[in-house]
């Protein structure tokens, strides 16, 4: 869809300038969205892309600038959520905001109660709840707790309550940042019937093939300012990612080390009930291998049972050629282990902590001075240049994470692993949610982890990632290992063809 002068937007942002403690997060950014409009907005991490959604949200108040919704000025000294849910913008956040103890329909309607003579109506709620189920085409268990859901189910739960509102705006920030091929091809179906019922869609999303492909108009951020708006048809994928970065991306993968040494991790039929079974697997020095598979293959779970934190009823894990039993993420640690896991926001970083201790937490022995005491100058340079090599986006060392913007989030995650100096490294997603720039950062930095002997298991969504990257390709379905694909056969078609459960023979 083009822009139509004639319409009136359903929201439109007049140079919004947000200014926090230190951070000019947004400066004078301007945006429209029609109704039917599907509206990407990117940039890279930290470009401001969260805080103008949650001021369009009520959220926050803008420092100053103008909000018009349906073409009538919001009053900014008195927006708030509620406002903005009442007026129908509805959004899904980066991060998870889910209870996790609370049931996917609960979930669901938490705020928006049905009640009859002050009860509630659980069979009403748990029908309307199958209705939007069936209409975005999922099965889901919607009576268990959400902490028992997967990632990309927990995404979906997110979703449907956004869209249960009535709303006319909806806006998904990085939604699809923890889903597979499959279920993004859901996603951009569930848009087009949005789009036909007139609602607007400010889709943010690191993966520029996404927006080619589903959008129809973008905004560029870059540090809080704007950098261009237009129609995504009128452009190219190269033209974006310039408009991005600010320059050419015309970086390749390095070329896959070859020059493997000792067996660093062995897995002999390893089972745990419900999420993998018989699995068979090894790593060697100076090896990158990959975990594909669709969402519920298995692969996660694979990666935390590795790391002692979840639970193995049979089969053998054996490092450097030596059976271990590993019970918990310490012993694990111990044996040179590092997992980089994919909710980072729950298990990945101390949102108490400050950026410094964050990185440094898991290598504090490496920067003892003497006796118990830490040798904190060091801690600090070392934290210094690993984040800079990622090019994390903030002000100090000792700023709280918090506050950091979700990809930024990410890097210090894999920063504080890589400085641990690990022998092998369990890598979940690690390029989820990152700018496409800092991306081609983690896969220089994956491949000089090989050259310098370490082992590495990399789950990913992105074929090409997985082809670019690893030596061999072990593919899950359903909790079992059905194929290894390396050499000629380290294909995108290979891989997807197998990894929907479908013979490659013949
Ligand atoms: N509540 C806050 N307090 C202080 N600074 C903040 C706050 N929220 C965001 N920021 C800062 O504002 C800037 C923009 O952050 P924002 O989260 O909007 O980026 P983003 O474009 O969404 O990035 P990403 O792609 O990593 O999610 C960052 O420098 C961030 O640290
Ligand atoms: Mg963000």
């Amino acid at each position: 869809m083009e822009k139509n002068n004639f319409l009136t937007p359903l929201v439109e942002v007049r140079n919004c300038t947000m200014e926090f403690p230190g951070v000019k997060a947004l400066s004078n950014v301007s945006l429209s969205l029609l109704p039917g409009e599907c509206h990407a907005l990117v940039g890279e991490n930290g470009a401001g892309k969260s805080t103008l959604s949650k001021c369009i949200t009520g959220e926050y108040q803008m420092t100053s600038g103008e909000i018009f919704v349906g073409g009538n000025q919001i009053k900014q000294s008195s927006y708030s959520i509620r406002e903005s849910q009442a007026l129908g913008i509805a959004i899904v956040h980066q991060e998870f905001q889910l209870m996790q103890e609370m049931t996917g329909v609960e979930n669901i309607f938490v705020g928006h109660y049905l009640t009859q003579g002050g009860l509630i109506h659980w069979k009403e709620l748990a029908a309307k709840a199958q209705e939007i189920m069936e209409f975005l085409q999922c099965d889901i268990n919607l009576s268990i707790p959400v902490k028992r859901l997967r990632t990309a189910e927990k995404q979906i739960v997110q979703l449907a309550k956004a869209i249960l509102s009535d709303s006319k705006v909806l806006i998904l920030d990085e939604l699809t940042a923890v889903l597979q091929e499959k279920e993004i091809e859901n996603i951009f179906r569930i848009i087009g019937i949005i789009k036909k019922r007139g609602i607007g869609v400010i889709y943010i999303s690191h993966r520029l093939d996404e927006i080619m492909s589903c959008c129809d108009t973008y905004t560029v951020l870059c540090d809080g300012r704007y950098v261009n708006s237009g129609n995504v048809k009128d452009i190219s994928m190269p033209q974006l990612i310039k408009m991005i970065i600010g320059r050419d991306l015309n970086q390749v993968f390095p070329p896959v080390n070859e020059k493997t040494g000792d067996m660093v991790l062995e897995v002999r039929n390893l089972t745990a009930p419900k999420a993998f079974r018989n699995i068979n697997l090894e790593v060697r020095q100076g090896e990158v291998i990959g975990l594909a598979g669709l969402v519920g293959a298995g692969k996660t779970e694979l990666v935390h049972a590795i790391f002692g934190n979840h639970k193995i009823t049979s089969g053998e894990v054996l490092i450097r050629g030596k059976p271990v039993k590993i019970k918990s993420p310490r012993e694990a640690i111990k044996l040179g282990i590092g997992l980089v896991p994919d909710e980072r926001r729950l298990l990945g970083l101390n949102m108490l902590f400050d950026i410094k201790d964050n990185t440094i937490l898991p290598s504090m022995s490496k920067f003892k001075k003497f006796f118990a005491f830490q040798d904190h100058k060091e801690e600090a340079k070392a934290a210094y240049e690993y984040n800079e090599k990622f090019g994390l986006a903030y002000y100090s060392l000792w700023q709280n994470v918090k506050k950091l913007s979700g990809g930024n989030q990410q890097k210090i995650v894999i920063t504080k692993w890589i400085l641990r100096n690990c022998a092998l490294f369990l890598l979940d997603e690690p390029t989820r949610g990152i700018d496409i720039g800092a991306k081609f950062d983690v896969y220089k930095l994956i491949n000089e982890l090989t050259k310098q002997g370490k082992a590495v298991v990399l789950v990913s969504p992105e074929m090409e990632e997985l082809i670019g990257l690893c030596n061999r390709i072990y593919v899950m379905f359903e909790g079992a290992v059905i194929d290894v694909v390396d050499g000629e056969r380290k294909k995108s078609d290979v891989i997807i063809h197998s990894l929907l459960g479908v013979s490659n023979n013949g």
